[in-house]
């Protein structure tokens, strides 16, 4: 931060152009937030007041939002509306109201947010809040950020215009923290991962090497009330797991997105005897909605072409929903399968962290029963989700694919 005294903080962001070498030797441009790729960890606090200095040094408009965060639906949350000029600098204030979680926070300009974040434009934004956990909490020690991201290099070089593809911008190179060919060595005990789905489009299918069991402790929007051992764990585009993986004794194992190594890891030293407690959070739905019908319904559709939202694309001047703020109403999300086909699209809604409630009229998996603001919705299915915003203002919903989301895979919903 460029100060933190008592309860307030401030921080300086600046979206600039950079250089980077990844592959060959050979450097190419990026672009990057206070350096060449990628951006810093933001620490917020709950309870305390945040001033941000946003500068925007691209020689083309830029917004800075903050996926997850509850702010008002204004300036502050840097949706496509909240442009900053070219040699702009804007500030923004809020105060943090939810509890620990990894956010991340990345542009959002209509139709240019693929190319500035697949250039380098994200960061996570980590919330720690007083609720004493036991947990593996050490920066860098114990506690990883991991953002997974996937390019491709042409020539060594990242150039987005050369490799877009409409309907999903893959790349064949993994990347971990911006690095190519990562690895992680550890001391010889569990460890936390902060996994950030960062990639344009790709959903990871992650496992490890061994298929060994790890424990998820968070979800998009915080801790689950109690850790759930799984083996597998899909992440849809902008889609965060915490993880906790026990590596004592674990001499070298790899994370693996379907049979692809995404990042080798080595433990090192005596093994470190740790335990970890079971109660994480105590979170319940805000109201019982097992008997509450849907109020909201959205149909997600398209593979290749013609990603839309309820048969529509995106228009700035529509108000597609509007819901009162403090009542809960629970959505219906549906992905069509229609002439084209389907595909898995993520469903993010800005400002708010919901509930899921059902899938296909079946209660959640574990990997969904934290809170969210990104559920990845399957081919054929209905996802049931119970939504409040705690501000008022308009916000975004879309697909987090982020080609879906700049032809106008996208609306807006007014909270008032
Ligand atoms: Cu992570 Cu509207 O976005
Ligand atoms: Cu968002
Ligand atoms: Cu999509």
């Amino acid at each position: 931060p460029v100060s933190r005294n008592g309860q307030h903080v401030t921080y300086a962001l600046t979206a600039q152009k950079g250089e980077m070498t990844f592959v060959d030797g050979i450097t190419t441009d990026t672009y990057g937030y206070n350096g060449n790729f990628l951006g810093p960890v933001l620490h917020l606090t709950k309870g305390e007041h945040v001033t941000i200095q946003l500068t925007n040094a691209l020689d083309e408009p830029t917004t800075f939002h903050w996926h997850g965060l509850e702010v008002a639906g204004d300036a502050t949350d840097g949706g496509p509306h909240a442009v900053i000029e070219p040699g702009v600098t804007e500030t923004i204030d809020f105060v943090v109201k939810q509890q620990a979680a990894t956010l991340w926070y990345h542009p959002h300009p209509m139709g240019q947010t693929a190319k500035q974040v697949y250039n380098g434009l994200a960061g996570l934004l980590y919330i720690e809040d007083d609720v004493v956990r036991d947990i593996p909490s050490d920066y860098a020690v114990n506690d990883f950020p991991i953002v997974l991201q996937d390019r491709t290099f042409v020539d060594g070089n990242i150039v987005y215009e050369d490799v877009a593809n409409t309907s999903s911008t893959l790349g064949d190179t993994m990347m971990i923290n911006g690095v190519v060919e990562p690895f992680l060595t550890t001391r010889n005990e569990p460890v936390r991962l902060r996994l950030l789905n960062g990639s344009n489009a790709l959903t990871y299918y992650l496992s490890f090497s061994n298929d060994m069991p790890f424990q998820l402790l968070a979800t998009d929007g915080g801790f689950l009330n109690e850790p759930q051992e799984m083996t597998k764990l899909t992440l849809g585009a902008g889609e965060r797991a915490e993880i906790l993986v026990d590596l004592t004794n674990v001499a070298d194992v790899a994370l693996m997105h379907d049979d692809i190594v995404v990042l080798p890891i080595e433990t090192t030293g005596e093994a470190v005897q740790a335990n970890y407690s079971n109660t994480l959070n105590e979170i319940a739905l805000p109201v019982d909605v097992t008997t509450m019908e849907p109020t909201k319904h959205i149909t997600m559709e398209g593979m290749t072409t013609n990603f839309l939202l309820n048969g529509q694309t995106y228009d700035e001047t529509r108000i597609d929903l509007r819901q009162q703020r403090g009542v809960t109403e629970v959505w219906e999300i549906e992905n069509i399968i229609n002439e084209e086909g389907a595909m898995a699209h993520p469903f993010h809604i800005h400002g708010t962290q919901f509930h899921v409630i059902s899938v296909n009229g079946e209660a959640p998996d574990a990997s969904l029963q934290g809170l969210k603001d990104t559920v990845t919705v399957q081919p054929g299915q209905k996802v049931r989700i119970a939504v409040t915003f705690h501000e008022v203002g308009l916000y975004m919903y879309h697909c987090h694919i982020l080609e879906h989301e700049d032809v106008g895979m996208m609306g807006q919903i007014e909270v008032y």
